[in-house]
């Protein structure tokens, strides 16, 4: 079913942890050929190749801060010109700035949160797009939050607008994409265990309220997310377009 995606040329940004180095790793398998994308943690983005060329599949690494818009075109350009085009572009990177109440939230917090879950992303993707148009067609998958849907928590109110703006953007560039044979979706995901949530400091405590509150009483794993992902950047994915999909265990 997913046979096809071998040799496509499959972008993931901020692959060295989390939700996007298992999309790599499992688009990877499936025989894509990948650009693992990191900020800071070269080592997980080195894993994350060592385990895709260990299953006989190609990977390379890219490097670039996506709070620098400069630097987002950058890497879609750099991407480009290794790998000869582009078929799909995960834009995955993302994270919390300032989860502190909303009534504490400084500018440069938002502006961060905004600038890496929204700017960055739209950046990238028409970048993509310029390419995918030339070239007959494209995919784009955002990787958006239930943030989105419930308007945050009174600490990631922010994070909530952020992901709302990424998910209009979809709509938006799936319908310029229609006519050049351009999907692009967006996946919402729930809470996700991935080390996203030690980073910003959340306790134990905190972890298990959370999860208590999921329909399926379960937090959800990289891999649920990434198998949505494997699904649209396939040839199963081939007649959707400008769709919001949630993975969250019934959140
Ligand atoms: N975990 C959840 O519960 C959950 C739920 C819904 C949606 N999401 C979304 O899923 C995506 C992945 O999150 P995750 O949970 O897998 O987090 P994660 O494990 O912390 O991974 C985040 C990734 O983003 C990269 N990144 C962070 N800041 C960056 C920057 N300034 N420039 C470039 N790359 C940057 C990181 O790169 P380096 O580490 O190399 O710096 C890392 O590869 C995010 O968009 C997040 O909003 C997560």
């Amino acid at each position: 079913m997913f046979e096809d995606l071998k040799g496509k040329r499959v972008l993931v940004t901020g692959a060295s942890s989390g939700i996007g180095a298992n999309i790599a790793e499992l688009l990877g398998s499936y025989g894509a050929s990948v650009g693992v994308h990191y900020r800071s943690n070269k080592k997980g983005a080195l894993e994350v190749i060592d385990k895709i060329t260990k299953k006989g599949g190609k990977a390379k690494l890219f490097m670039g801060d996506l709070l620098q818009i400069s630097a987002a075109i950058k890497l879609l350009e750099s991407f480009v010109n290794t790998s000869g085009g582009i078929d799909v572009l995960v834009n995955n990177a993302g994270e919390i700035y300032g989860e502190v109440n909303f009534l504490e939230l400084d500018e440069k917090s938002w502006d961060d949160t905004f600038t890496l879950n929204a700017k960055a992303p739209f950046f990238l993707a028409r970048e993509a797009f310029r390419i995918m148009k030339e070239q007959g067609g494209g995919k784009i998958i955002n990787i958006s939050s239930v943030s989105a849907k419930y308007g945050g928590s009174l600490k990631t109110m922010h994070y909530g607008a952020a992901k709302s703006a990424l998910d209009s953007i979809t709509i938006g560039l799936a319908r310029a994409g229609a006519e050049y044979n351009i999907l692009v979706n967006s996946v919402r995901g729930g809470f996700i265990n991935t080390p996203l949530h030690k980073k910003l400091g959340r306790s134990e405590k905190d972890i298990k309220d959370r999860i208590r509150k999921i329909p399926l009483k379960r937090a959800g794993e990289p891999e649920d997310i990434a198998r949505m992902i494997l699904f649209l950047a396939s040839k199963a994915g081939d007649y959707i377009t400008g769709e919001i999909f949630t993975v969250a265990g019934g959140d």
